[in-house]
């Protein structure tokens, strides 16, 4: 089930620790780990694959320079398990492995939702805010109701990933007009016969006239609304990744081409194709940009937690700002900049040297 080729390497200290890092490097950084901009520089009509940012990566290691990140006041990313929920089961993805545990399915409830987005609103209405999480978002009924709510409090960089699949006309209509900004849609495939092998599913030729409709009609409504799709790079698509480049490029704003990773060991390494090549290890990005609430109102540091085990606080007791700029938070990451990484989870983590993925 894992690779612990990470555990080998991942506690060796850096030769060499530099704050003020050449601008190549804080510019990769702040692309790579603090999103694509809400700004006219996004990129349109091309592809964008992880794999560039891993080049930069290794050049950094090349250097001996270790990137820390500066604490913003306000998470950069909010991330809201809005659903676990999915109609799915698609071969990379843990949710479907963690189906049968006990709890795993949920809902967030809608008061917790609105209290988030209300000290969004007042705090910082322009971060990027995705409202889902390990399942498929357009499961809960009330999708659009939530995105609806976000943005009439002005929120303006609502983001949201999807499998595509539900994506009917009414629904389309709903998000587009209900204020959402972005959406990426996770197709992985070019064919049928490859969709079904990993998404498990027959329905890829609507998945397709969905997502081509939504483009359509997205910029009919708004021209500033970005519609991505993805391929998550892997053995069973590889030999796919020019057709789906070809046919997305030119309809897509962004075909992001992302890499396999194991979500720390809940899925195995069959698609994995990087392997854990750093000497040392940075500090990791999730602590420095986002803030992810679990479905039961926790608050976890880390994407692949997806039990919500490793939790820095409570939504429902404190406030945003009042855990990121806590204790929790503040000793975690501490421990990262020295270069510990003691705390377990982080330690024994087998997926640290994967750039940003969702
Ligand atoms: C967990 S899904 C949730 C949203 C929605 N259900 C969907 O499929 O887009 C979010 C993203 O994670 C990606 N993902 C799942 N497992 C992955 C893995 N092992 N490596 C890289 N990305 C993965 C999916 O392809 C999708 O783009
Ligand atoms: S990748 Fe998305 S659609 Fe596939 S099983 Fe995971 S949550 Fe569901």
């Amino acid at each position: 089930m894992s690779s612990n080729i990470a555990q080998n390497i991942s506690n060796a200290i850096p030769p060499v620790i530099k704050n003020a890092v050449p601008g190549f490097v804080k510019k990769f950084y702040r692309e790579v780990f603090y999103g694509p901009p809400a700004s006219p520089s996004y990129k349109i009509n091309g592809t964008h694959s992880f794999r560039k940012e891993r080049l930069l990566m290794e050049k950094l290691h090349k250097t001996g320079e270790r990137f820390i990140p500066t604490v913003l006041d306000f998470p950069p990313t909010i991330r809201i398990e809005t659903t676990t929920r999915c109609n799915l089961t698609c071969t990379h993805c843990p949710n479907s492995v963690l189906s049968d545990v006990e709890g795993f399915l949920e809902d967030i409830d809608t008061g917790v939702y609105k209290k988030i987005i209300d000290e969004v609103a007042k705090e910082a209405p322009h971060i990027r805010v995705r409202p889902f999480g390990g399942g498929e978002p357009l499961f809960r009924k009330d999708m659009e109701d939530l995105i609806r709510y976000a943005h009439e409090k002005g929120l303006t960089n609502l983001s949201l990933n999807t499998n595509g699949t539900l994506l009917v006309k009414s629904r389309r209509k709903k998000l587009i007009e209900g204020g959402l900004n972005h959406i990426e849609v996770s197709i992985d495939a070019a064919t049928p016969e490859t969709y079904l092998k990993i998404r498990q599913s027959k329905l890829f030729n609507r998945l397709v006239e969905n997502t081509l409709s939504y483009i359509e009609e997205a910029k009919a409504h708004d021209s500033d609304n970005k519609i991505d799709v993805s391929f998550v790079y892997q053995k069973d698509n590889q030999h796919e990744l020019e057709m789906f480049q070809e046919f997305w490029t030119g309809k897509a704003d962004v075909v992001l081409i992302r890499d396999y990773h194991q979500h720390n060991n809940l899925v195995d390494d069959h698609g994995r194709h990087n392997q854990q090549s750093f000497k040392y290890r940075h500090p990791c990005p999730y602590l420095w940009d986002r803030f992810i609430i679990h479905t039961n109102g926790l608050v976890k540091f880390c994407e692949y937690d997806w039990k919500g085990e490793h939790i820095l606080g409570d939504i429902r007791k404190n406030t945003i700002k009042e855990i990121w700029q806590g204790e929790n938070f503040r000793k975690l990451r501490q421990m990262h900049v020295d270069g510990t990484f003691d705390y377990p989870y982080c330690k024994n983590c087998v997926d640290w040297a994967e750039p940003k993925w969702w």
